[in-house]
């Protein structure tokens, strides 16, 4: 017990949420999407973030991320208190510390592979070293298509492409909203592997959305969100723990209605 006590603090913290609250509209129309979440992402680990839908899996990531306002509670990235920062500054926040994968990939067409790579640095002002530009590319294994344009790759490639363009810059911490949800399960395996390497190799720390306990079994560690809460945990989990969680969740849920 106290071993477990002080690898954990020993850990950094990546993001957290405290006592996080969102509600949407007003009066009858209300819905409250996050009803008090208190949860933390340790650095250099890959965390998939499971649930129904409309249980606040979106909700709670853009609020991690500064992309949606709390009603309540505060998030922080490291020692950053989102909710305290002004809107330069949350923009330079999410820009230098902060990559996004989304489940659409988001490319510029008439771009090439690597200058999708490369273009939030070159909008930040910055350039990455030649040998972590070389590991992240090898990651991905796209070097031979660097010169493609999107229209020219496959949904895994582009979807790996957006990959690399997240993990280019070494953000503390990327969140992706169901990044394998618009690929076939190929592509899929593909991309989560890939996330899973560049956790394990490279130390990136990535907290993932997803609706698959095939997915969510890369991780190494899995939260359950329902209706606004988080309701249960695992870790090292395979398909069917997931899957099984998935299933008491709902049976839950039914009973609740
Ligand atoms: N902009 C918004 N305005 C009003 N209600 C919203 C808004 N965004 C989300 N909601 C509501 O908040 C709740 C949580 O939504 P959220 O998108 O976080 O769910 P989710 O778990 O990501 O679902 P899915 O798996 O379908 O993507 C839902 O009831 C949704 O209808
Ligand atoms: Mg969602």
């Amino acid at each position: 017990m106290t071993a477990t006590i002080s690898t954990s603090t020993k850990r950094q913290t990546a993001a957290r949420a405290m006592g996080v609250t969102k509600l949407y509209g007003e009066g009858e129309a209300q819905v409250a999407a996050l009803r008090g979440v208190d949860v933390e992402f340790h650095s250099g680990e890959f965390t998939a973030i499971m649930g129904p839908s409309g249980s606040g899996k979106s909700t709670l990531m853009h609020c991690l991320a500064g992309l949606d306002n709390l009603t309540s509670g505060e998030v922080f990235i490291g020692d950053a208190c989102v909710s305290g920062l002004s809107d330069k500054e949350l923009t330079e926040l999410r820009r230098s510390r902060i990559g996004f994968i989304f489940q659409q990939f988001n490319l510029l067409p008439m771009l090439t592979a690597e200058e999708n790579i490369l273009l939030p640095l070159k909008i930040a002002g910055r350039k990455p070293s030649q040998d972590w530009f070389d590991r992240v590319v090898d990651t991905v294994g796209l070097g031979q298509r660097l010169g493609h344009r999107p229209t020219e790759l496959s949904g895994g490639q582009q979807q790996r492409v957006a990959c690399a363009r997240a993990l280019v810059s070494q953000p503390e911490v990327i969140f992706a909203d169901e990044p394998t949800g618009n690929l076939d399960s190929t592509s899929g395996t593909e991309v989560l592997t890939f996330l899973q390497h560049s956790v394990r190799t490279l130390g990136q720390t990535i907290v993932m959305v997803t609706h698959d306990p095939k997915a969510a079994s890369y991780a190494d560690r899995v939260v359950f969100l329902a209706d606004g809460g988080i309701v249960a945990e695992l870790r090292e989990p395979t398909a069917d723990d997931v899957l099984d969680t998935m299933r008491r969740i709902d049976v839950k849920k039914g009973q609740a209605a």
